[in-house]
């Protein structure tokens, strides 16, 4: 049973600051730190670190960013053979990261936005579930998607960051991971009325759709019903990452045959977690933290 996760690397660049800056506003920070980063290298670590045979597609470039999030990911033994080099610079993510464990991320995609259909695995039966997001260009998700779908594998869209997609995209989704703001955008309605928003996605064909929503927990809506979780509670440092974890755990706990609502638990659980610490795969917990915080 294994994960295929498609999507983003980057290097990340944090900086602690006291509070963001405003616009035109310069801002004294801490000593920077550079980690691994790229909501879909995040999301391989994660489904790797929670006990999931993961392989990672996607692109780094020829400089010396590169080695940042490839050797992170081999050294959570994420399989790299479908990882691809590319003469272009590699993806850099800027984070600021406020007091109040808030950030705000700027994000050059560099080769992450030149990942194309043809770089994808040509076979897909060895996968049984495909987790992506949205940092990588649309048809190549709607490319992976479809080749999925052709093998039977179960599909996760994690829809960050937010942005329009293809309608072809919608009835291939078997599970659709949103924040409060992600799901208003994609139902075009106001935020805090999640549950009509989330129904409105399942007419569009999807087959579940996941709601998290920070301090509040999550939520989770399929034809068949909704159900709640509640939030892990914890003291938080930095949410960055925090939301990638979730995911890739998600996968790793289904693709280990856990019914949705025990996913949904332990992907809670080692979202709280990785709040306790700075950064996003520094943070990301082990299977057994998780399992331990489960039984806590
Ligand atoms: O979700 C957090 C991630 O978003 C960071 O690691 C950064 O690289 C951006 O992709």
């Amino acid at each position: 049973m294994s994960v295929l996760v498609v999507g983003s690397a980057n290097t990340d660049i944090l900086v602690r600051v006291r509070r963001a800056p405003l616009p035109g506003e310069t801002v004294l920070g801490g000593d920077a730190e550079v980690q691994a980063g790229g909501k879909g290298a995040n999301q391989a670590v994660a489904a790797a670190r929670a006990g999931a045979a993961t392989a990672f597609c996607g692109a780094v470039g020829g400089d010396t960013f590169a080695s940042v999030p490839r050797e992170a990911l081999r050294s959570a033994g994420v399989d790299l053979q479908h990882l691809r080099e590319l003469t272009v610079p590699s993806g850099i993510a800027l984070i600021t990261i406020s007091d109040d464990g808030e950030n705000s991320i700027t994000v050059a995609s560099g080769a992450n936005a030149r990942l194309s259909p043809e770089d994808l695995p040509a076979d897909f039966s060895n996968f049984n579930h495909l987790l992506m997001q949205q940092e990588i260009p649309p048809q190549t998700v709607l490319a992976a998607a479809q080749k999925a779908k052709q093998s039977g594998v179960q599909v996760l869209l994690n829809a960050a960051p937010s942005h329009e997609f293809s309608n072809n995209l919608w009835p291939l989704l078997d599970y659709l991971i949103v924040n409060e703001h992600e799901l208003a955008q994609l139902a075009g309605t106001a935020e805090g009325q999640e549950e009509s928003a989330a129904r409105s996605l399942l007419e569009r064909g999807v087959g579940a759709v996941i709601v998290t929503l920070g301090g509040r927990g999550s939520l989770a809506i399929t034809p068949a019903g909704l159900f709640r979780q509640a939030a892990h509670k914890v003291v938080v440092v930095d949410t960055t990452g925090a939301g990638d974890t979730f995911c890739g755990v998600l996968a790793a706990w289904l693709c280990g045959g856990s019914d949705l609502p025990e996913a949904l638990k332990a992907a809670g659980v080692a979202g709280a977690l990785a709040c306790t610490k700075l950064g996003a795969q520094a943070a990301m917990p082990t299977r057994s933290e998780i399992e331990g915080a489960l039984a806590g």
